[in-house]
């Protein structure tokens, strides 16, 4: 069986087997709290590595028209399964890095949590890029960090706020806000930290 964090084989074992305890059963909490705020208003949004596919259905909610990727089998059946008609998305069965170039500059938004962490930290660079390529101008990048906390190995792999600040600021990305959510699940609490980036600047700038 793979562990190559690379190909969906690894992730459909996890599905299979029940070692997907990144699962929360529900949305994420800052992120429910933040697609109710009206702080963002309602656009296109990009879930990549969306799994069952529950923040994604809660910016629908919302009224994001969202379009949520993942490249497992598992993934997608279970977002088939749990649709919900008040909160409709798009599901797309794809690796994030063979998106068609059919999207760039597509969406209004895009919404990280445990991607990020979860591809080859090797990729992280390209995962900047794709975030970059995907986004109109002025698009915004939701990110909610995780993990902070230097764990050795992964996934998911450590992820620290300067890495974040450094691979988004380099692509003309601004950060409009950052907090740490009071209301983290127990186990992430002060280990996750919410980014809000901007795509100010196109490289044909
Ligand atoms: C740790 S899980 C997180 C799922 C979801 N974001 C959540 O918080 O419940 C990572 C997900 O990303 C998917 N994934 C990992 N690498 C991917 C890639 N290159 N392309 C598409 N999906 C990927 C996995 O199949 C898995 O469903």
């Amino acid at each position: 069986m793979s562990n190559d964090v690379n190909l969906p084989e690894k992730w459909e074992a996890d599905y299979a087997r029940g070692t997907d305890g990144w699962d929360l059963s529900g949305p994420t909490p800052a992120f429910k709290r933040i697609a109710a705020s009206g702080r963002f208003k309602p656009g296109r949004m990009i879930v990549p590595g969306a799994g069952r596919g529950y923040d994604a259905r809660e910016f629908s909610r919302h009224g994001f028209q969202v379009t949520a990727v993942d490249f497992t089998s598992h993934a997608i059946q279970e977002m088939q399964r749990l649709v919900d008609p008040a909160a409709p998305i798009e599901i797309l069965q794809s690796d994030i890095f063979a998106l068609a170039e059919s999207f760039n500059n597509s969406f209004d938004y895009a919404l990280e949590y445990t991607c990020f962490c979860a591809i080859d930290p090797k990729r992280r660079a390209d995962y900047a890029d794709l975030i970059t390529r995907l986004l109109k101008p002025n698009g915004i990048y939701i990110d909610l960090a995780f993990p902070l906390d230097g764990r050795a190995g992964g996934p998911p792999f450590a992820v620290t706020e300067a890495e974040v600040f450094n691979l988004f600021t380099a692509r003309g990305f601004e950060l409009i806000s950052r907090e740490k959510p009071a209301d983290s699940v127990s186990p992430r609490k002060n280990a996750e930290e919410l980014f809000v980036f901007q795509k100010t600047k196109t490289s044909e700038e």
